[in-house]
């Protein structure tokens, strides 16, 4: 039940033991001495030190106030109503005084995930776009730099490395940023009971990942004094790229992170990069995984992604949990796919990449990110309609970052639009799954199979011909047997209110198969996949085929309140997909369900219609 927002939360219990940083560490300055104090960039640390500039000098030291005046009208609405889905609000900036201990998964090294907090809840300045005078920093393709780039790159990471636990720009903190935001460190400010702050699975995924990025990347161009410097992207949407980058392989770079799944290195037993990786996948030739890759990355851009929820991930609001909303195409695959791809999988909770509260820690995490990052910029330029949402609830989240100053920065998702205006851009390398085109499984059958006849006819003449594909209809599960347990691949014949629109109304709306009340277990590594209409032939429809409509995937985390339950939804656009099927003008699809990791709980399945 909502109610007036009361203090903020009891601080990290784990604050005080011996291994982690104390909390007063972080203000050994004086306020008074912070005035005068001017950080030295480039021959080392600096401290969090940020202040308000509009700061009057004043020393309120009570964080309830602050709480109440974020918590403002929204709080008081809130109380009244106990609905805050009700008031929408946007996400604000954390409290970073506040920042707790946050929920990691049982066993796991406890490590506290707080970035050096402010002195005061409000003690951050606004951000500002960089001057348009600033040179554009080109982000390389990680496959194609060369030695001088990697040498400076080098540099820079080893130099973020070394700088102390309480500067805020080190490569710890950095990794901080992204578990304090993930991991239920931080409750959004002024909801009450508290609501953990999670910047995966909705809208928010794109921006705070770009602000991340942009920080980041300033900050270890500040410690080797070159304002151009650029982060390098992992390029794994073309044939070139398929492969993690060499310069994060060797082991002697400070690039390299030795809690990586062994196989999955290059030089290792599967180093080719599946877009739709589980783990029952087996190797593929370079040539078929590309062909794989490059379909995965048509249906993830193109297809299956022509209304903005559908690529940047549904609505997340003051107050909402990040459950019940879902991922954007690109943020669960290939984004999250590869976070699992890389993470060891042989160690119990998947580290490094391999889950939400360890990922920063890999200096590759940055550089897959600079990858989704340039997939939102691409994705944009793809159809009609490709444009970022105007709702001020999106425009107006915000997040808070250090700078490379050391400045804590408020940022907002309307500063973040335009990679241009952040002087950041992406080296242009061939972008080859555009215009890609799937084959429905039940025409590649069939020609497989005329091609067997044929050979047979050719090798022993006079035999009777050999059979076409073992076209099965699938045996189906009524839609009154949900919720049930996904420990086997299922059908369902799923009823469709329109047939038949006309273009413009797919254009209009988008038609989706929504895969209800999912529920999972979200410190599990969870996959399973979406397929219309596929006849049961012995293998399952995968992403060269026209019937496979996506995946679901969840990468290991843990997020407050406690229960590791995790309920969530999964909405597949499927227009294109049905015209190529040829199905557009049945009442009834077949959705089949295959589970490939863990055994999510399934809720429900229908189909609608979705306009933005
Ligand atoms: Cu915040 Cu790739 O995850």
């Amino acid at each position: 039940m909502a109610s007036l927002p009361s203090a903020a939360k009891t601080p990290n219990p784990a604050a005080n033991s011996s291994f982690l940083p104390r909390r007063h560490h972080y203000f050994s300055l004086s306020p008074s001495s912070s005035l005068r104090f001017r950080p030295k960039y480039s021959s080392g640390a600096c401290r969090a030190t940020s202040r308000r500039e509009d700061d009057d000098g004043s020393h309120r030291r009570s964080t309830r106030r602050d709480v109440l005046l974020a918590g403002g009208l929204y709080g008081a609405a809130a109380a009244l109503t106990q609905s805050p889905a009700a008031f929408s609000q946007p996400i604000t900036a954390p409290d970073t005084t506040q920042c707790g201990a946050a929920d990691l998964p049982a066993g796991a090294e406890p490590t506290n995930c707080c970035p050096p907090p402010a002195r005061r809840f409000k003690d951050f300045i606004e951000f500002k776009l960089p001057s348009p005078k600033e040179p554009m920093r080109i982000r390389p393709a990680a496959h194609l730099v060369d030695k001088a780039y990697i040498d400076k790159y080098e540099k820079a990471i080893s130099l973020m490395k070394a700088l102390p636990d309480d500067d805020p720009r080190s490569f710890k903190n950095q990794a901080n940023v992204h578990c304090a935001y993930c991991n239920g460190a931080y409750d959004q400010v002024g909801i009450t009971p508290s609501v953990a702050l999670q910047i995966h699975f909705s809208w928010i995924f794109f921006p705070f990942h770009r602000y991340h990025l942009y920080f980041f990347e300033r900050i270890l161009g500040k410690l080797i004094d070159d304002p151009t410097f650029a982060l390098p992207f992992w390029n794994w949407d073309s044939p070139d790229g398929m492969q993690i980058p060499a310069i994060f392989a060797d082991p002697a770079s400070p690039l390299y992170d030795a809690i990586r799944a062994p196989d999955h290195l290059p030089g290792g037993s599967s180093p080719l990069v599946d877009l739709d990786w589980s783990r029952s996948a087996a190797s593929l030739t370079p040539e078929a995984q590309w062909q794989s890759n490059r379909d995965v990355m048509h249906t993830q851009m193109v297809s299956g992604a022509k209304k903005r929820t559908l690529f940047f991930g549904t609505p997340l609001k003051a107050g909402d949990l990040a459950d019940g909303n879902g991922q954007g195409t690109l943020e669960r695959t290939p984004h999250g796919n590869l976070h699992i791809w890389v993470g060891d999988l042989t160690r119990e909770y998947k580290e490094d990449m391999g889950n939400l509260y360890s990922a920063g820690r890999d200096p590759l995490f940055y550089c897959h990110h600079g990858n989704v990052d340039r997939m939102w910029d691409l994705w944009k330029t793809l159809g009609p309609r490709r444009t970022d949402f105007t709702d001020p609830d999106w425009l107006d989240a915000a997040f808070l970052f250090y700078d490379e100053n050391c400045k804590l920065v408020r940022c907002k998702i309307r500063d973040s639009l335009d990679n241009e205006k952040l002087r950041t851009g992406y080296q242009s390398v061939p972008i080859l799954w555009k215009d890609s085109k799937r084959v429905p499984k039940k025409i590649r059958n069939k020609a497989t199979a005329a091609t067997a006849t044929k050979k047979k006819r050719e090798r022993v003449p006079k035999t009777k011909s050999a059979t076409t594909t073992t076209k099965k209809k699938r045996e189906l599960t009524d839609l009154s047997k949900f919720p049930l347990v996904l420990n086997k691949a299922i059908s369902v014949a799923v009823p469709r209110p329109r047939k038949n629109r006309s273009k413009a109304e797919k254009e209009e709306e988008e038609e989706v198969v929504v895969v209800k009340g999912i529920e999972i277990d979200r410190s599990q590594v969870i996959k399973f996949d979406v397929a219309l209409n596929d006849d049961d032939d012995g293998a399952p429809a995968g992403p060269r085929d026209t019937e496979f409509a996506g995946s679901f995937v969840n990468v290991p985390h843990r997020q407050k309140p406690g229960a590791s339950k995790f309920k969530t939804a999964l909405t597949l656009g499927i227009t294109d997909l049905l015209e190529d099927l040829g199905a557009d003008g049945d009442d009834t699809v077949v959705v089949t369900l295959v589970p490939k990791v863990g055994e999510p709980v399934i809720g429900g399945l229908k189909i609608d219609y979705l306009a933005d």
